[in-house]
């Protein structure tokens, strides 16, 4: 009994022990960056403008944390690849232009293939919250738009889905950084 008598008595001791030891810590963070990471975030990116746009076009994102930023980046990337993949997809259906360009298209649609598996694959490792090695998939992510982009010599009849998919790559390489521990 005198055993279980102390328990609580020490309990209460280590929670107030704990209130005059340690700082406010929930205060001083606050107190210290008021910029929101999903601002942040676009600040290390090749476009600002683009990526604000982008990011908070998610109404989650003015209070998202890496985990969230991270759903609404890779997430917005993997649509756009599916879009721009079914849009190479309708357009080679169609037979539409001159025969290089559609052999370009097949490439292309190639490509974006390998693009939203890689994305898929982001999104899967967010999942299950593994975290290692998403900012390769994301450098992987953005090489495909450029492969297309390159296939034609920079001038594509889809160079801004190109260019949309790369800027959305480049955001989702940020936030993977995010990642890793210093
Ligand atoms: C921005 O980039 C700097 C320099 O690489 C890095 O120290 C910082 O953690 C990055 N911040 C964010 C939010 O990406
Ligand atoms: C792809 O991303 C760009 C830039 O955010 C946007 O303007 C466009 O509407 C997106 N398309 C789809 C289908 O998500």
């Amino acid at each position: 009994m005198a055993i279980f008598g102390s328990v609580p008595v020490l309990i209460t001791f280590s929670v107030l022990s704990c209130f005059l030891t340690s700082p406010p810590p929930l205060v001083s963070a606050t107190a210290a960056d008021r910029t929101e990471l999903a601002t942040q975030v676009c600040k290390n990116t090749t476009n600002f403008a683009f990526c604000h746009d982008a990011i908070y076009s998610d109404p989650r994102a003015p209070d998202a944390d890496r985990y969230v930023l991270s759903y609404i980046a890779f997430g917005k990337a993997y649509s756009n690849a599916t879009d721009t993949k079914d849009y190479i997809a309708s357009k080679i259906k169609s037979g539409g232009g001159k025969p290089e360009t559609l052999l370009g298209l097949k490439k292309c649609l190639g490509y974006y293939e390998e693009a939203v598996r890689v994305l898929a694959e982001m999104l899967g490792n967010l999942d299950s919250e593994t975290f290692s090695g998403l900012d390769k998939l994301s450098v992987e992510a953005e090489g495909y738009p450029r492969a297309c982009e390159k296939r034609f010599g920079g001038r594509s009849p889809i160079t801004t889905r190109n260019d949309n998919l790369i800027e959305l790559a480049n955001i989702c390489y940020v936030v993977a950084k995010l990642y890793e521990y210093h």
